[in-house]
């Protein structure tokens, strides 16, 4: 395993380390893997191209690390534990030695359907043991995972499917979510009528048994397909750079593009972040309530922890079903030790009284998490008070998508705990704020731009098929940094608290939504003719989405705002739908016609009043119609 450090000190130390010789840091941990071949170069990079190659010429399998190496000690433990979306149905346990063969099984079957190594095999399936296992099983043979949340509409289906290049589909009947049920079969059968021409079989689980229509030349039936095979499948030797998988991700363009990672790199830091940030010892029981559809859920659902020989629970409904009070119930039954949310999540939650989690014994909580977005001072102390009841840390953690991994984060019980603040960089991780020029800030008690100056394990290491695009977003902002797109500060002491984006990326609910994407979705309206989209503070969500929009022979009345908020749900999915719908005649541009979102955050955000010098816009006579015109 990896090292866990256990004090401040130590902490300090390993820092220390990691900084003065990042190489002979990283070895060490990798070497607590097991290799097929040993790597004999610990990393090679530059921040130019960018190419970033970690444990070269290294050979494993990260299936191997995460389920065949705990065979032995630890194989009757229960690795993943699944809690049904309606709490009377049953519980299902897979220890590591029934996880495997149920692996192995799943890889058997890929293999059947023709998926070779370096295969794109893309998965969108509801929170039940059959993602992570398909998950699993795609990197036993070297085929490269593309996990898309099942809440994605056909359209962003087909378009992920397409960039991918992917040959299966693998989704279920239906998908249950509270007392809904979602047709799932039939979101993938209108992406294939959009077009998605490298797709040669769709396998599909019965969850529900609901009927679905079938083409019995592409379908396949999972059971009819996995149950069959023989339980043992050999873990490919995959190269350290090898592709583990995709994972589609909204920038400020229009379209999504697909963070890659790499299996040694991301193996080696999900499991060394996650035994550090929660603190796991053997017998714990560990609850992320991420989708596997989301980064969160790949890295901290299940990788880090079945690296790290965990019981990670999977949950398949959601917070407010049966009642409001089923997290904490949750935590109750299985006797949770870390619990990992989203501030969204806790501020639903705590709009619904402290009496609900007052109700549930908590006692076995050690270790509480949040991320995805910064955590409101009041959220902050009341997960502190009536979830943690004063007595488990907070872990503020952040990261990206294309970090892989949390960077910076406290831990638990080692460094202090300051509300809202994400706090130190975890051993390895440089993390510096800069200014609008790229100066380094050295001193405390500053804001600026977060980049990360050296490589980590499990940074991205291309954008699928476009690598001139990972250059561009995040390599050549700042010369010779990561750049994270997120604005921060520094407290007197040095803990970083982020604060939020600052490229045109907004953020709801702990989700990431590129404004040009929506506003390209809006757009397909027939009567839209141009619209802009800007967040403003959503007490729920974070942030909220605010559209703008100029219509023509349309009414400006809520049917033409229906018609938007279904557009918007054809064309990326219904969280992407805006809160707030405002008609306008004109947008505030530029002299060079580029809109001002500046004045339209100020608008929506209720702050007209500060709106600064609108003197250089090319059609400062529409701001005050807008202002008028606001909510
Ligand atoms: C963006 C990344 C990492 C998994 C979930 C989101 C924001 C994330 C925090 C935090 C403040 C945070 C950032 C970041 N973010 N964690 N603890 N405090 N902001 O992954 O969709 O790739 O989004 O989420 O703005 O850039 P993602």
């Amino acid at each position: 395993m990896t090292t866990q450090i256990t004090s401040l000190e130590e902490y300090h130390k390993e820092y220390a380390k990691s900084i003065e010789n990042p190489s002979a840091f990283w070895k060490k941990e990798a070497e607590t893997f097991h290799w097929f071949k040993p790597f004999n170069e610990v990393l090679k990079w530059n921040f130019e191209e960018p190419n970033v190659k970690w444990f070269l010429n290294g050979k494993t399998n990260i299936t191997y690390n995460a389920l065949d190496r705990h065979i032995r000690d630890r194989g009757d433990k229960t690795a993943i534990l699944w809690e049904p979306n309606h709490p009377e149905e049953k519980v299902v346990k897979l220890s590591y030695k029934e996880l495997l063969t149920e692996v192995c099984k799943c890889a058997n079957a890929f293999k059947n359907l023709g998926i070779k190594k370096g295969d794109r095999v893309v998965l969108y399936m509801p929170m039940v043991p059959e993602l992570a296992i398909g998950v699993l099983a795609c990197a036993r043979i070297g085929a490269v995972h593309s996990v898309v949340f099942a809440g994605f509409s056909a359209r962003a289906l087909s378009d992920r499917v397409n960039d991918a290049q992917a040959k299966l589909i693998i989704c279920s009947d239906f998908n249950q979510r509270g007392t809904k049920k979602i047709p799932v079969k039939k979101v993938v059968d209108d992406a294939l009528e959009l077009g998605c021409d490298s797709i040669e079989n769709v396998l599909v689980l019965k969850n529900t048994g609901d009927s679905v229509s079938w083409n019995s030349s592409k379908n396949k039936w999972w059971h009819e397909e996995v149950d069959k095979q023989m339980p043992y499948c050999h873990a490919e030797e995959m190269d350290s750079e090898d592709l583990l998988f995709i994972l589609y991700t909204s920038g400020s363009t229009g379209k999504p593009k697909g963070v890659v990672h790499t299996i040694g790199g991301y193996m080696v830091y999900t499991s060394y972040s996650f035994r550090n940030v929660f603190q796991y010892q053997e017998d714990d029981v560990y609850w992320c309530t991420a989708d596997i559809g989301w980064i969160t859920g790949h890295s901290y659902i299940i990788y880090g922890p079945l690296l790290s020989g965990a019981t990670t629970i999977m949950f398949e409904g959601i917070p407010t079903h049966p009642t409001p009070s089923r997290f904490w119930q949750i935590c109750e039954k299985h006797k949770v030790n870390q619990f990992y949310t989203a501030p969204t999540a806790i501020r639903a939650l705590m709009a619904c009284g402290h009496d609900l989690p007052n109700k549930s014994d908590l006692s076995s909580i050690r270790v509480l998490g949040t991320v995805g977005e910064p955590i409101n001072e009041e959220a902050w102390h009341w997960y502190d008070k009536h979830i943690g009841r004063g007595k488990a840390p907070i872990v503020d953690t952040w990261w990206q998508t294309e970090t892989g991994g949390i960077l910076i984060s406290p831990l638990p019980g080692i460094t202090d705990n300051k509300p809202t603040y994400a706090s130190y960089p975890l051993p390895g991780i440089q993390a510096v704020l800069v200014d609008p020029d790229g100066n380094e800030l050295t001193e405390n008690n500053v804001e600026g731009l977060l980049c990360i100056k050296h490589p980590w394990p499990s940074m991205i290491r291309t954008t699928y098929g476009d690598h001139e695009r990972c250059k561009t977003v995040y390599f050549s902002t700042f010369k010779g940094m990561y750049f994270t797109g997120d604005g921060a500060r520094k407290d007197d002491e040095g803990r970083i608290r982020v604060i939020g984006r600052v490229d045109d990326v907004i953020n709801v609910s702990g989700h990431r939504m590129g404004t040009a994407e929506v506003e390209n979705a809006i757009n397909e309206h027939p009567n839209v003719i141009e619209s802009a989209i800007v967040g403003y503070p959503h007490d729920i969500k974070g942030q909220g989405i605010y559209a703008f929009v100029i219509t023509q022979g349309a009414a400006k009345d809520n049917t033409t705002r229906k018609e938007i908020l279904e557009v918007v749900t054809r064309e990326i999915a219904p969280i992407a739908k805006p809160d707030k719908i405002q008609f306008v005649d004109g947008l505030p541009k530029t002299r060079s016609g580029k809109i001002m979102r500046r004045i339209l955050r100020k608008v929506a955000s209720n702050e007209a009043h500060s709106l600064g010098d609108i003197s250089t816009l090319l059609n400062p006579e529409c701001v005050q119609e807008i202002i008028e015109g606001a909510f």
